[in-house]
């Protein structure tokens, strides 16, 4: 069944190479799924060789772990990696078809590199964004190309969570969006078209539930009890938990997005900006037998 609002996937250009700009945490577990899905080759780019080839390690390291786990054979283990470079600058990007960005939430950043990245692709080179809540439309603005510019938005872990929330853009074309839709689908997503509104569906609900977790420890509530409240509600990890998954950056920065958007109806806890502000990635640190306590520091805040 066509997804609401999916244009006709006749109109889908073939994906025969991809780039990801960045080689993070979000860009390295994306570069792992378009191998391991589309067996294409999969160019990682970053600000220096060393990043680079940080989130080629990451990617050959958990192919290893399905080889060793019996989930590939070897000969797809060997064609599989053989797919996976990394490097700096976007040269390589000539003949990609999809090029997917996960750097940085910013939305001047962003604007740039898509606009050095048109210098070395061509015009049907589809180019997705993983903004967890930035306008695409903003994002495409000032390109030539601003028709092939959507949003691919996914969700940590991405070898595990379904969703794939696309977003179109006023200027994307059906083309560029049928494309979306058809990698998202061999990517073995669920994609959802959601519209251009900051936090687009998911993070809307992620940043209030969050948000209001946190909100009951800017207003005295201890750490602990604040994030062990929630547990009757069988979540698969708690508030605190995900929130760590997340990363309080992004987490802020979503929060930022919507209260600039919506100030009624979303607030800033102050503890999100401390834990950004002190460089903290969460509440926890584990010790070696995989238990959780508050981290001292944070709980001093
Ligand atoms: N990477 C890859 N695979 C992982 C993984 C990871 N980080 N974490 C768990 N897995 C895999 C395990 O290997 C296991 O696979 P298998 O069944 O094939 O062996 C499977 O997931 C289940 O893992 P576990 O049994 O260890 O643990 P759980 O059942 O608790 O599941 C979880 C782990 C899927 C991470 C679950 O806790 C969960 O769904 N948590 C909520 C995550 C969430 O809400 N993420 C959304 C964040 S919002 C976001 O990313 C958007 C951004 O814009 C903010």
């Amino acid at each position: 069944k066509r997804p609401v609002g999916a244009p006709d996937k006749k109109l889908a250009r073939p994906v025969t190479k991809v780039g990801i700009v960045g080689a993070g945490l979000m860009a390295s577990q994306l570069a792992l799924l378009f191998v391991r899905k589309l067996e294409v080759p999969v160019v990682m780019t970053d600000l220096d060789q060393e990043r680079a080839d940080k989130g080629v390690a990451y990617v050959v390291a958990e192919l290893d772990k399905l080889l060793q786990k019996k989930r590939i054979s070897p000969d797809k283990h060997n064609r599989l990696k053989a797919l996976i470079s990394g490097e700096v600058g976007y040269e390589s990007f000539s003949d990609a078809d999809f090029v997917i960005e996960a750097v940085f939430e910013e939305l001047e950043l962003k604007k740039q590199i898509f606009g050095e990245i048109e210098k070395h692709t061509s015009a049907e080179c589809v180019f997705a964004t993983n903004t967890s809540s930035l306008s695409i439309t903003d994002m495409a603005a000032g390109l030539s190309h601003p028709e092939r510019v959507v949003g691919f938005h996914f969700f940590n872990p991405v070898a595990v969570l379904p969703l794939l929330e696309i977003i179109r853009g006023e200027k994307t074309d059906d083309a560029a969006l049928a494309t979306a839709f058809a990698t998202g689908k061999k990517l073995g997503k669920s994609c959802v078209l959601v519209k251009d509104a900051p936090g687009f569906v998911v993070n809307r609900l992620l940043t209030r539930f969050l948000g209001t977790v946190i909100g009951t420890i800017d207003d005295g509530t201890d750490f602990a009890v604040a994030d062990q409240a929630l547990e009757p509600l069988g979540l698969p990890m708690s508030p605190l938990v995900l929130l760590q998954l997340v990363g309080p950056a992004v987490a802020l920065h979503t929060a930022e997005t919507l209260h600039e958007a919506f100030p009624e109806r979303f607030g800033v806890s102050e503890n999100m900006r401390k834990f950004v502000e002190v460089g903290k990635s969460g509440v926890y640190t584990w010790d070696e037998k995989g238990r959780p306590s508050v981290d001292p520091e944070v709980e001093a805040l």
